[in-house]
C-alpha cells in the first residue's frame, strides 16, 4: 500500500545554528517535508526582522529546496512601528524584509518555560500594542501555552498548560481576528479551549505526543520534552481531534534535537535537556502513529492541507513543491540509531525501533 501526499509542511521546528545547523536542516526534506515553520529560539533569539533574514539564507544555504517561514522571538525589541512599516509596504500576512523575504509569525514563550526562554515574556498585557499591529498586518501569533512551575501556587509541568488556558482565551478575546496558534498541545483541556475559540485560533500537535504518555518519559530522558507529554485521556483527544480531521489541527513536529551529552546526564544541578528529534524521520512516523488509531485517511489533512489553509500557504507547483509518496513496509524500517556530521551526532526519537512506513525514492 502507498499513499501520495501533497507538498507536506511542519509548522514548528527547531532547527539550531552553527555547525550542528548543517546536520539538522537537510533532515527536513529526509522526512519528507518541504516547508519549515522555524522557530526563533537561538542563542541570542532571534528578535529582529534583519536576523531573521540572515538566519534564513543560511538556512536557505544548506538546503534551498525547503521553503523557511521565519518567526520573531517576541521581546521588548519587537515595536508595532517595525510591524506596521510591513503594512505600509503593501503586505498582508507577513513581515517582508528589505529584499523581500518574509517574517511570518511572532512567537512567544512564557519566561523560563523551555530551552532558551529566559528571555520570554512576562505579561502578555505589555504586548498588546504588538498584538494589535500583529492583527492589522494579519501576523500570526505561535504561543507556547505554558506558564512556568511555581510551587507555592502548585503549577508543575502536569498542569502548565490547563493553567496557561485562560491566557489564550483573553488574548483571543481582546484580538478576535489575530490569527493564533496554540503550539503543541498535550491536554484535552487544550483541545477543547482551541475548539470552543472562533476560525481565527488554531492548534499544532507534535508526533512524539501523539505517541508518548507521562509514564514514558518518566525514567526515559530521551523522551523528555516541553510541554510534557501527559496522561492517556489527554493523548486520546489529540488522537481523537486528528481522527475528526478538525481543519484547525495540524502538525508542527517541535523536533527540537539537543546534544546526546545533554539529554543523558546525572548532573545534579543541570536536568535533561527538553526535546525529541522527529525531523528525519517524521513523515513515515506520522504515517505509522495516525495508522496505530485508524486515522490515515486524515494523513494529508493533518500534515499539509490543514496547516497550510490556516497559515494561507497552499500548495504551489513551484520550487521545492512536490508529491510525496509513502509506502508500507512488510518488514517495516529500522530508525537509524544515531546521524553525525564532524564532531556532532544526534540520536532520533525511537531509535532502533521498526516504523511500518518507509519514503519512497
Ligand atoms: O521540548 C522542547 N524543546 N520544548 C521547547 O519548548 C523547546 C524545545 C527546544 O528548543 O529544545
Ligand atoms: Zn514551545
Ligand atoms: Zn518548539
Amino acid at each position: 500500500m502507498s499513499i501520495s501526499i501533497k507538498s507536506p509542511a511542519d509548522f514548528h521546528v527547531h532547527l539550531r545554528q552553527g555547525p550542528i545547523c548543517e546536520l539538522i536542516t537537510p533532515h527536513v526534506r529526509k522526512g519528507g517535508f518541504d516547508l519549515a515553520y522555524v522557530m526563533p529560539n537561538l542563542k541570542p533569539p532571534i528578535t529582529n526582522t534583519e536576523q531573521a533574514l540572515a538566519y534564513k539564507a543560511e538556512l536557505e544555504k544548506i538546503d534551498p529546496e525547503v521553503e523557511y517561514l521565519m518567526t520573531l522571538y517576541l521581546s521588548l525589541e519587537l515595536t508595532p512601528d517595525e510591524i506596521r512599516k510591513a503594512k505600509k509596504a503593501g503586505i498582508v500576512g507577513k513581515i517582508r524584509g528589505p529584499n523581500g523575504s518574509e517574517l511570518t509569525g511572532v512567537k512567544s514563550y512564557p519566561r523560563g518555560v523551555t530551552t532558551n526562554s529566559d528571555g520570554g515574556i512576562e505579561s502578555y498585557e505589555t504586548y498588546y500594542p504588538i498584538f494589535e499591529a500583529m492583527q492589522e498586518v494579519n501576523m500570526v501569533l505561535n504561543l507556547h501555552g505554558e506558564v512556568p512551575s511555581d510551587a507555592a501556587a502548585n503549577v508543575h509541568v502536569l498542569n502548565a498548560e490547563p493553567t496557561f488556558l485562560p491566557h489564550l482565551f483573553k488574548i483571543h478575546a481582546a484580538f478576535p481576528n489575530l490569527r493564533i496558534v496554540l503550539e503543541h498541545a498535550t491536554t484535552r483541556a487544550a483541545v477543547e479551549a482551541v475548539n470552543k475559540c472562533g476560525p481565527t485560533v488554531a492548534c499544532s500537535i507534535t508526533a512524539h505526543h501523539l505517541a508518548l504518555i507521562v509514564d514514558d518519559w518518566a525514567g526515559q530522558s530521551w523522551h523528555f520534552c516541553k510541554p510534557v507529554a501527559k496522561f492517556p485521556d489527554d493523548r486520546q483527544a489529540l488522537r481523537d481531534v486528528v481522527k475528526e480531521g478538525h481543519p484547525r489541527f495540524f502538525l508542527g513536529s517541535d523536533s527540537a534535537p539537543h546534544p546526546p551529552h545533554t539529554k543523558s546526564t546525572s548532573s545534579p544541578t543541570h536536568g535533561c535537556a527538553a526535546g525529541v528529534y522527529t525531523s528525519p524521520i517524521l513523515l513515515p512516523l506520522v504515517a505509522h502513529l495516525l495508522e496505530s488509531f485508524g486515522a490515515l485517511d486524515k494523513l494529508e489533512a493533518f500534515v499539509s492541507t490543514n496547516g497550510r489553509a490556516f497559515y494561507k500557504r497552499p500548495v504551489k507547483d513551484e520550487k521545492g513543491s512536490r508529491t510525496v509518496t509513502i509506502q508500507k513496509t512488510t518488514t517495516g524500517t529500522l530508525v537509524d540509531a544515531e546521524y553525525a556530521l564532524g564532531n556532532d551526532r544526534l540520536v532520533p526519537f525511537w531509535a532502533g525501533k521498526q516504523i511500518g512506513w518507509e519514503i519512497v525514492h
